[in-house]
């Protein structure tokens, strides 16, 4: 299913293919925990505690989607793990597109979205210097894309949903190498010129009425105007203020 070399030479990264995993950002942590200093890739066939944002839990079933964790050694600071995000969701979304020929929304920050269904997330997590004993900060990402995944637990069966029905024309090995570059482009100078535009093209909620949440509730109502040069969401309430939102959740009204 996988190339190792074939990957790591369309790659210029190290990457290691696992056949099973509780979750590739788990693993990555052991290994900067281990001594690993240089970026690194890790791909799981399978993950059998794949985790989501919000301490939720990642679907991943054996070869029917992608499982991946980059890990970027840096200096750039905590607040820019935002902009990773951002950028990430459009590397993910363009090479799905250049892979698969399917077009995905991305619903800010990080989920990509086919046919009104969840198909794609994002995980960033910021390790300090010295958490792991290790001599630099460090950005996982961790991406996972439902190729074709299919018979969603319970909890997730009406909003998860997979690109296609079939495993047959999917080349994981084009679709690992196009977000692993994409990511180590973007990862030499964190800049996000080239991606915003993108990233306002694709998005499904830019013009849209939304809410935002965040851990004690709904903190905003309005209108998606627009996304600043870090990727926070600005709103405009109904009274006509701007309000810029960094984190939380949102809710469409209607999509
Ligand atoms: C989300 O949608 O909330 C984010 C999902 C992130 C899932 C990926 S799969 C590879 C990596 N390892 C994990 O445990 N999670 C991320």
């Amino acid at each position: 299913m996988y190339n190792k070399d074939y990957l790591e030479e369309k790659s210029k990264v190290n990457i290691d293919i696992l056949d099973e995993i509780d979750s590739t950002n788990e693993e990555a942590k052991r290994r900067i925990k281990d001594g690993a200093s240089a970026d690194f890739v890790l791909v799981a066939r399978k993950q059998t505690a794949g985790k989501g944002r919000k301490g939720r839990s990642f679907y991943s079933p054996k070869d029917t989607g992608i499982y991946l964790t980059f890990t970027h050694f840096t200096d750039e600071a905590a607040e820019d793990v935002l902009k990773v995000t951002v950028a990430t969701s459009v590397i993910a979304a363009k090479t799905i597109k250049d892979t698969l020929n399917i077009n995905c929304g991305i619903k800010w920050v990080n989920d990509l979205y086919h046919n009104g269904k969840k198909v794609s997330g994002t995980l960033c997590e910021y390790i300090f210097k010295g958490t792991y004993e290790n001599e630099q900060n460090a950005v996982i990402v961790g991406i996972g894309i439902n190729l074709s995944t299919e018979d969603f637990p319970e909890e997730i069966s009406d909003k998860a949903g997979s690109l296609t029905a079939n495993n047959d024309n999917i080349f994981y090995d084009e679709i690992v190498s196009g977000i692993s570059n994409g990511l180590n482009s973007f990862f030499k100078d964190c800049n996000l010129n080239y991606y915003l535009p993108l990233y306002k093209e694709l998005s499904i909620v830019l013009g849209k009425e939304v809410e935002l949440s965040d851990a004690l509730g709904v903190a905003g109502r309005g209108r998606v105007i627009d996304f600043d040069d870090n990727g926070a969401i600005i709103l405009e309430t109904k009274n006509g203020e701007k309000k810029t939102f960094d984190s939380g959740e949102i809710s469409l009204f209607m999509i």
